[in-house]
């Protein structure tokens, strides 16, 4: 499989909860490499901006009001298969349809607040990096 990167943020309720360095070690554990990461408060126009596709759902607003109440760490993973790979490891959306050992099975609260996103596809995996980092910050 190809060397692949996608894009992965540790959400509010992660970062409440000290676990930055706690899923970080289950990413790398999994094969995946830290090639950026930084912690920022995104702003509401970021967060719509970000889960513009959700914009219909009944949940959006709530979401977009959880994304900016916190910190959160935005990351670009590197490796073989990333996309799918972090998907894997991350686990169900909803954590009570989770696989054991998955990032959301050991740390999600539900299915809002659920300690991290990972990209769907590569494609979106390139316009999601793009939206936080610029390419000289991206060291693999
Ligand atoms: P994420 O992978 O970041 O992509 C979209 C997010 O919407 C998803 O994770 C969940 O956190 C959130 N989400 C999905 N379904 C619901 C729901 N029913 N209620 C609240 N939030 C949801």
């Amino acid at each position: 499989m190809a060397i692949e990167r996608t894009f992965s943020i540790l959400k509010p309720d992660a970062t409440a909860r000290n676990l930055t360095g706690a899923i970080n070690a289950v990413i790398e554990k999994s094969g995946l490499r830290i090639v950026a990461q930084k912690r920022i408060h995104m702003s509401r126009r970021e967060a719509e901006t970000f889960y513009a596709v959700h914009k219909e759902r009944p949940f959006f607003g709530e979401l977009v009001d959880f994304m900016i109440s916190g910190p959160v760490v935005v990351q670009v993973l590197e490796g073989e298969g990333a996309v799918l790979r972090y998907r894997e490891i991350m686990g169900a959306t909803n954590p009570e349809s989770a696989a054991d050992g998955t990032i959301r099975k050991l740390y999600a609260k539900s299915i809002g607040e659920n300690s991290v996103h990972g990209s769907d596809s590569q494609d979106n995996a390139k316009i999601e990096i793009a939206q936080f980092f610029s390419g000289n910050e991206i060291v693999g």
